[in-house]
C-alpha cells in the first residue's frame, strides 16, 4: 500500500499521557448511569483497544474523550490539563464515518485542515489534503466526489485521512471498520497500524471494536467495558516484543491464551446480562 509520510510544515503536536479518576456519566435527558466510576492512566502513545458488548457505553466513551460531552462526575485529564470540549487536539473517526453529505471528500478534509493549520496557505494546504487522500490508498479524483459516490472502503478512508490530516495527538476510532469486507478491513489495519507506527512521538490512539482479533492485532493495550452502567471488567497490555502479526497471530500460545481470556471475559459478562 502507498503510505508516505507528508507533513514538512506540520507543527509537531505535544503527546500527553490520558489519566481518567472517577468517571461516571448520565445523558441529560435519561438519568440512567451508563458510565461508573471508571479509573485509568493511559500512557502517551499506547494504541487502547476497548472492547465490550453493544450499548455498553464504548461510543458514549470517546465522546467524552473527545470533549463532546462533560462527565456527570470525575475527570478526564491530557497530561496536567482537564478535557474541556472538543478541540482539534482530538481526531475522532466516528462509527458513521462522520463526513459531510454535502461536501466533497476533499472539501471534508480541507475544512479540518482549514481549522488546524489557519495561517497556512491554501494552496499547501489542498497539497496536504491530496498527499493524506494518496497515504490511505485514495486517488486524487476522490478529492471531488461526494461521500455518497464513494464506497463504504472509500468512505472509512476519508475519514481516517481526514483524521490524520490535522495530526491530533491523541486519535479516537469508533468501531472504524465495522462495516467493511474481511480483505478491506485487513488493508486498512495494516494501513492504521503503519500510520500510528511510524510517527514519532506516536499518537495516543483509541480504537473501539467488538473484533478480539483485530484488538489482538493492532492494540498494545487492550481495555474491556463490562455492561451498562459500565465499568472497567478487565485488562491487559502487549509488550512490544509479544505483539503479534496477521501472519503469527494465531500460532502465539501467549497470545491464544489472551485471546481465549478476552473471550472469556466478553462472554462472561453477556452471559450475566442475559440471565
Ligand atoms: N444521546 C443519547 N441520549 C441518551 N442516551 C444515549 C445517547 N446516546 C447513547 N445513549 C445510550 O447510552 C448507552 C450506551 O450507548 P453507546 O452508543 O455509548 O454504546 P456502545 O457501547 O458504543 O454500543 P455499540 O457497540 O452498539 O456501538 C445506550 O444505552 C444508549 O441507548
Ligand atoms: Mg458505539
Amino acid at each position: 500500500m502507498h503510505v508516505r509520510y507528508i507533513y514538512a510544515y506540520k507543527e509537531v503536536s505535544a503527546i500527553h499521557d490520558v489519566k481518567i479518576t472517577g468517571l461516571s456519566f448520565a445523558y441529560k435527558n435519561d438519568n440512567r448511569l451508563i458510565l461508573k466510576d471508571i479509573n485509568i492512566e493511559v500512557a502517551a502513545g499506547s494504541f487502547v483497544a476497548l472492547l465490550g458488548q453493544s450499548g455498553c457505553g464504548k461510543s458514549t466513551f470517546l465522546r467524552l474523550l473527545a470533549g463532546l460531552e462533560t462527565s456527570t462526575t470525575g475527570t478526564i485529564l491530557l497530561g496536567d490539563r482537564p478535557v474541556n470540549g472538543a478541540s482539534l487536539d482530538k481526531g475522532m473517526v466516528f462509527q458513521d464515518y462522520g463526513l459531510f453529505p454535502w461536501m466533497t471528500a476533499g472539501e471534508n478534509i480541507m475544512l479540518a485542515l482549514k481549522q488546524r493549520f489557519s495561517q497556512q496557505d491554501k494552496k499547501k494546504l489542498k497539497q496536504l489534503a491530496l498527499d493524506t487522500l494518496n497515504a490511505v490508498g485514495l486517488d486524487d479524483s476522490v478529492y471531488h466526489k461526494l461521500p455518497k459516490e464513494l464506497s463504504g472502503g472509500m468512505k472509512q478512508r476519508c475519514a481516517i485521512a481526514q483524521a490524520f490530516s490535522i495530526d491530533p495527538p491523541i486519535l479516537l476510532m469508533d468501531e472504524p471498520f465495522g462495516a467493511l469486507d474481511a480483505v478491506t478491513r485487513a488493508r486498512l489495519q495494516d494501513l492504521v497500524l503503519k500510520l500510528w507506527s511510524q510517527e514519532n512521538p506516536k499518537k495516543t490512539v483509541f480504537f473501539v471494536t467488538h473484533d478480539v482479533d483485530e484488538a489482538l492485532l493492532l492494540a498494545n493495550r487492550i481495555i474491556v467495558f463490562g455492561q451498562s452502567p459500565s465499568n472497567i471488567i478487565y485488562e491487559c497490555s502487549i509488550a512490544e516484543d509479544q505483539r503479534p502479526t496477521r501472519e503469527t497471530q494465531f500460532d502465539n500460545p501467549e497470545i491464544m491464551k489472551l485471546r481465549n481470556k478476552l473471550i472469556f471475559q466478553i462472554n462472561k459478562d453477556v452471559a450475566a446480562r442475559i440471565s
